[in-house]
């Protein structure tokens, strides 16, 4: 049951909060499964940190994502005029659109994202990981994260979608603009004009020339004869981009960070590889890349875990501290790739479980195989004492990973 007490104090969201989140969640549970907190935009929303709880509310009805309504409800909250729909065309994607939009439009990607299509993506995975360590030959120390854990899921789904790799540098700017939860209105804007410029320019270029690619594929009705309009097809390349290179990043580099912090489940996996895809489980549990789901709001009052809710709030599912609950997973903040994972939320729950889970984790162990084969002595550097986290709320990322190669 929650402390009434506890749910009147609202907590806030510092600079100190990003180091550890881990700690502040631990702590905000130990007082109750549901908390209101101050993001660094200065709005407050209601956070689930409990197991039981965030994985309901993922999947309850009641907390709903419809983008209109989301970005109405944000701007009032703000004190900002009401956004043009006619700005809001990348957001208009599944992940951000409630039954039956989401239904029709998962339908259709999933007819081209098939596990097919996935599994036979592995062989090229390997090589691109093969490449970028082989960039590396002779070195001592390297960055994990910008010389291997970025390039790799960047190159996959660049080449999966159809994208020119040659234009990541301009969608990663657009895209951080994006997402920043404390952004900049402008530079929001702005972004999202270009973004919605060049990706439409692309979708239009294969519609009149398709190749073998994602993107290509979308523009060609379904058997049904459904079809995503022009528009829809940029919301979902949208999605698909910035879902689909980020998370699995921040999965490699987080992951990577917790084996070599614990010296003995490094050992462990070395001797037995075929315990991989058991510890990329393991990683997705102790520090998975989302940090909350994505944004939710309350269309009718809703009680969770005994906490009754307005309507017209904003709800986050706090799935890293889920994950870390001790009624689900005993010893929660103990790295262990031979534990029982089955159930973390890390991929989210219900209908908007992630659609490119079996990517990540097709891309995640060959990662981590490429890793532990190549360098025996594989070790964090003693710079390691420094890292520092990026001040996101959605994205758990390091600003670097410095390791020892040899
Ligand atoms: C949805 C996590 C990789 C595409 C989600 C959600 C989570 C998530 C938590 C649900 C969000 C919510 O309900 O609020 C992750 C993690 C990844 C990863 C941890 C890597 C380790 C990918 C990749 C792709 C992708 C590689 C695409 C290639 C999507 C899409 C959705 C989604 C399209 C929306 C599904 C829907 O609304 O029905 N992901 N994701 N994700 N993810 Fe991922």
């Amino acid at each position: 049951m929650a402390d009434i007490e506890a749910l009147d104090r609202i907590e806030s969201i510092g600079p100190e909060f990003f180091a550890d989140p881990h700690s502040h969640y631990r702590r905000w549970r130990a007082e109750g499964p549901v908390r209101r907190v101050r993001y660094p935009d200065g709005i407050v929303r209601w956070v689930i940190l409990d197991y039981a709880a965030g994985r309901a509310a993922l999947n309850d009805p009641r907390l709903a994502k419809n983008y209109l309504a989301t970005n109405g409800l944000l701007a009032t909250k703000r004190g900002l005029p009401q956004p043009d729909p006619r700005d809001l065309v990348l957001f208009n994607n599944m992940l951000n659109l409630d039954q039956p939009d989401h239904t029709r439009l998962r339908k259709l990607i999933m007819r081209a994202f098939t596990p097919r299509r996935v599994a036979e993506l592995t062989p090229r995975i390997e090589e691109i990981a093969a490449d970028l360590l082989d960039a590396l030959d002779g070195r001592h120390e390297a960055d994990l994260l910008h010389d291997f854990a970025e390039p790799l899921p960047i190159t996959v789904i660049c080449e999966l979608l159809g994208v020119p790799l040659a234009d990541r540098a301009n969608f990663q700017t657009w895209t951080k603009a994006l997402v920043a939860v404390a952004g900049v209105e402008e530079d929001r804007e702005s972004a999202a004009r270009d973004m919605g410029a060049y990706l439409t320019g692309l979708v239009r270029e294969k519609a009149a020339h398709p190749t073998a690619d994602l993107l290509s594929a979308l523009a060609v009705p379904a058997d049904d004869g459904d079809t995503l309009t022009e528009t829809e097809q940029v919301g979902m390349a949208f999605l698909l981009l910035v879902a689909g290179h980020d998370t699995t990043v921040n999965l490699i580099a987080n992951g990577t960070l917790a084996l070599l912090r614990n010296p003995e489940q490094a050992r462990a996996l070395r001797a037995e590889p075929e315990l991989i895809p058991d510890a990329v489980e393991e990683f997705l549990r102790f520090d998975g890349p989302v940090n909350i789901s994505t944004i939710r709001y309350t269309s009718e009052p809703v009680t969770i875990a005994g906490v009754d809710i307005p309507a017209d709030e904003f709800v986050f599912i706090a799935l890293i501290a889920a994950n870390r609950d001790e009624d689900r997973y005993p010893n929660p903040d103990t790295l262990d790739i031979g534990r029982d994972t089955s159930g973390h939320i890390a991929f989210g729950h219900g209908i908007h479980f992630c659609v490119g889970a079996p990517l990540a984790r097709i891309e995640a162990r060959v990662a981590f195989s490429a890793l532990l084969s190549r360098y025996p002595n594989l070790r964090l550097s003693p710079r390691d004492a420094a890292l520092t986290w990026h001040p996101s709320t959605l994205i758990h990322s390091l600003q670097e990973l410095p390791v020892l190669l040899d």
